[in-house]
């Protein structure tokens, strides 16, 4: 197979030697990550599925932690299907996208309760999986399974976007993009985890949106942007409409015994089944917010904090409001009041944000 775009060709013997040099570069440079099996030793399928999973939209520096505390407390894909679910919810506290835990935890139960703890091995069955789209199932079959699915990620697209000089706009042009990327992976069945994984690395330590590092990469021979002095300007994107802002109100509720109210929010929507600190709704105005029915406004003391926060598709502000020894029994159903200590850990990072106004860290 030949790849053509407007400027060159790369034949297959091309093809071959350019994943034959990532692969020398991640045998010698590759990070130590605690899901990666390097030197030949073969990948344990829950641990990349975990790994993967936990990788969605978060940086590998920050999910380490969490991958090796959830490898602790349910080392087995059993164990995980086995937990209880506000076990793992709050396990997951912090490392945001909430949905990616429950369908992590579906998933785990089906794997476990239903196909005897074995992950299946391709793309396709994979991708029948709760949480597990394009992106991931092809990461899994190529790590766990050495499948030659096509892994593409946002840093193997600006490799790509860069070593094949491709100017059409993500994301309209994905397809010729998975095109391109895919003359990588086709039919190599040796090594395309490693070689996948490769190419993760040198797209955040070298190949990186600005100022990439040219002269140290494995790619630079045969990089047609490069060639052409052009790197820096692709891949081209087209932006993203303007975000919308949200304001609202958050509540820091204390009672005699001083302990907080938090409320245990609705298990649809956002951050759903998470522990949270109660809040008025979410408005683009905050004169349309609507306060809980408990809050007395005339109690509510204003702190002149507030807590900003960016979610996938809004922004949110919402001011810190205190109420003092507020002992009303009735606030209705999922609150409750816990010692703020002990329970900060299993708050998402919103509200844990707020912590640091009482000095709680
Ligand atoms: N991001 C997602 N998966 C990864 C992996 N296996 N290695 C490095 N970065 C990643």
């Amino acid at each position: 197979m030949t790849v053509e775009n407007k400027q060159n060709k790369f034949s297959d013997l091309d093809i071959k030697k350019y994943r034959g040099q990532v692969l020398k570069w991640y045998d010698a440079h590759g990070r130590d990550l605690p899901w990666r099996y390097k030197g030949g030793d073969v990948a344990n399928p829950y641990h990349v599925w975990l790994s993967e999973i936990m990788c969605q939209q978060t940086t590998v520096q920050a999910v380490i932690p969490y991958y090796n505390k959830f490898l602790s407390t349910w080392p087995t894909v059993q164990d995980l299907a086995d937990a209880d679910n506000e076990d793992v919810m709050a396990a997951w506290a912090g490392l945001g996208y909430y949905a990616r835990a429950r369908n992590l935890h579906k998933c785990a139960k089906i794997v476990a309760n239903d196909m005897n703890g074995d992950f299946p091995k391709t793309q396709d069955s994979l991708k029948k999986l709760p949480g597990i789209g394009d992106y991931t199932s092809a990461a899994i079959a190529a790590i766990a399974f050495n499948e030659p699915s096509t892994v593409m990620d946002g840093n193997i697209e600006r490799i790509m976007a860069r070593f094949f000089c491709i100017e059409d706009a993500l994301p309209k042009a994905k397809p010729v993009f998975r095109e391109h990327t895919s003359a990588f992976f086709e039919g190599f069945r040796e090594r395309p985890g490693d070689f996948a994984q490769g190419l993760m690395d040198i797209g955040s330590s070298i190949c990186t949106p600005r100022n990439p590092q040219c002269m140290s990469c494995p790619l630079d021979e045969g990089c047609l942007a490069r060639s052409k002095g052009v790197q820096e300007d692709l891949p081209v994107k087209i932006k993203a409409k303007n975000r919308p802002h949200r304001y609202g109100e958050v509540y820091w509720i204390t009672n005699e015994k001083g302990e907080v109210l938090f409320h245990k929010r609705p298990e649809k929507g956002l951050l759903a089944g998470m522990i949270a600190l109660p809040t008025s709704s979410w408005e683009g105005k905050i004169s349309k917010c609507k306060r809980p029915e408990f809050i007395d406004g005339a109690l509510l003391q204003d702190t002149q904090t507030h807590i900003n926060h960016v979610f996938t598709h809004f922004d949110l502000t919402l001011s810190l409001k205190v109420y003092n020894k507020n002992n009303y029994l009735d606030f209705g159903e999922g609150y409750c009041w816990r010692n703020p200590e002990k329970i900060k850990n299993k708050l998402p990072t919103v509200f844990k944000k707020p912590f640091v106004k009482f000095m709680i860290l």
